[in-house]
């Protein structure tokens, strides 16, 4: 009978990414992909440092997939992804059961490292950050999707004092073209319309150009129609990716640039190397490009220090930039970070502000959706919706929609008029249909 594996994916885009690749380095392995942790030979964990609530969840799960490993005792478990670079022998410590604990840069030896347990019968423990390049390491993508994500920037240098990530990921590298070239077109032969290039900074992308001239690049792969990137830092905001916005109709309206606060004492505190103004010329800059960019953000609310005044700057920004979308987190004090040593925001302080801040948000995402409604937009048909006859696609905005009509369309990029908006989502229906 068939291996198989099953791979559970926590925090952001790159580990979604990574675990795609896992799976493909898997498959390789003669292991199928199982739907469940329930039956299967090998669950990964793929893990998330960045909060403290992150790793609980990782914790709680592993408990009960020991319980599954007592009831099968030929399962392997293992963690990979950021808490396994952060945490390294500690997890094995924790949860005795757990077989494999790899980090983000070594998840391409993979079959070297089941081998390994297989013949020492330990756990076994990998958390350095290897000079040989995973991604020429890792076998050929495979994907039936219409998008894709596609890594070509990792780790950071900027060290801002709350975060984990240049910790858990490393210093800042950025994918040779070829190399990023090379996969896309794979993606694109493969039915790939829309591709979102990801990097922990991807705007700080060099490689042997920056990341606008890397977007010219792709935009040129027959096939591909759109392209996306995420998560940018204000500082590596350059102004040929502004004029980009402006000149590539293939770089869809949507920038997601977290600025964490408004105010110019918690920025600094935080070691943006910004200030709030910097960031809103930033934004105009963005909007003077190309009017209509849907612009979304990142805010921590309740960093040590942060004072009424403080937070009312994050309120002051946000009601300025009108976000069309915005994630927003309590602090959460990090182990080993700078910041995990300042003087805490009251728990209940916290709380307070971020409902505040939810509220806001909230508020500026519905009246993002509504001025939508009435519009003809072009949607890149996903897959089929939840109903028969519905299928769901992206607005250039990022904005699901859901749209009547067959699923034939599926990859294609529809003419819809925006007939209602929902809390998370747009309907329409077809120009062509009637
Ligand atoms: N490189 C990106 C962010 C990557 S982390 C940037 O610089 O903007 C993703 C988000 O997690 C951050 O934008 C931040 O809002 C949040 N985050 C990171 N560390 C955090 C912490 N210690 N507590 C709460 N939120 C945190
Ligand atoms: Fe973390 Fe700051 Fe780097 Fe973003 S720029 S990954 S928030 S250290
Ligand atoms: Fe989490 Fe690591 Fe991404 S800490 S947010 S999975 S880079």
């Amino acid at each position: 009978m068939e291996k198989t594996a099953y791979v559970k994916t926590y925090g952001c885009q790159m580990n979604v990414y990574d675990s795609e690749r896992m799976r493909d380095v898997l498959a390789g392995q003669g292991y199928g992909e199982a739907q469940a942790p329930e039956g299967a030979d090998l669950v990964i964990l793929n893990t998330c440092h960045i909060r403290e609530k992150a790793v609980e969840k990782v914790y709680s799960e592993l408990g009960k997939i020991r319980r599954m490993k007592r009831a099968r005792p030929g399962m392997l478990i293992a963690v990979a992804g950021c808490v396994a670079q952060a945490e390294g022998d500690e997890i094995v410590r924790r949860e005795p059961s757990v077989d494999l604990v790899f980090g983000p840069q070594t998840y391409h030896r993979l079959p070297q490292l089941l081998q390994q347990r297989h013949e020492t019968g330990r756990s076994v423990v990998e958390a350095d950050f290897p000079v040989d390049d995973k991604f020429e390491a890792l076998v050929p993508r495979k994907t039936k999707s219409v998008t894709a994500f596609l890594t070509v920037q990792e780790g950071c240098d900027k060290f801002c004092t709350f975060c984990v990530v240049p910790y858990t990921r490393g210093a800042e590298f950025s994918r040779p073209v070829a190399q990023i070239l090379t996969e896309a077109r794979k993606l694109a032969e493969s039915g790939v319309r829309e591709l979102t290039l990801l990097g922990q900074n991807v705007n700080a992308y060099h490689g042997d150009m920056g990341l606008a001239g890397l977007v010219a690049q792709l935009s040129r792969i027959d096939g591909i129609e759109r392209l996306r990137y995420m998560t940018s830092h204000p500082r590596d905001m350059d102004d040929a990716l502004i004029a980009a916005h402006a000149e590539n109709p293939k770089l869809m309206p949507y920038l997601h640039l977290p600025v964490q606060s408004g105010s110019d004492a918690i920025l600094k505190a935080m070691n943006r190397g910004h200030t709030a103004e910097h960031y809103i010329r930033l934004i105009e800059q963005v909007r003077a490009a190309r009017a209509d960019i849907a612009i979304s953000g990142d805010f921590i609310v309740g960093f040590p220090g942060e004072t009424d005044a403080d937070f009312n700057a994050t309120l002051d920004l946000a009601r300025e930039v009108k976000y069309a979308a915005a994630y927003s987190f309590n602090y959460s004090p990090r182990p080993g970070t700078p910041a995990a040593d300042f003087a805490p925001v009251p728990d209940e302080v916290k709380s307070a502000r971020l409902q505040q801040l939810l509220g806001l948000i909230h508020h500026q995402q519905t009246a993002f959706n509504a001025s939508c409604v009435g519009l003809t937009l072009p949607v890149l048909i996903e897959k089929p919706g939840r109903d028969p006859g519905q299928l769901m696609g992206r607005s250039p905005y990022l904005q699901a929609v859901h749209v009547t009509g067959s699923a034939h369309l599926i990859g294609d990029i529809i003419e819809t008029q925006i007939t209602s908006v929902g809390t998370n989502s747009l309907s329409g229906h077809y120009r062509d249909a009637a």
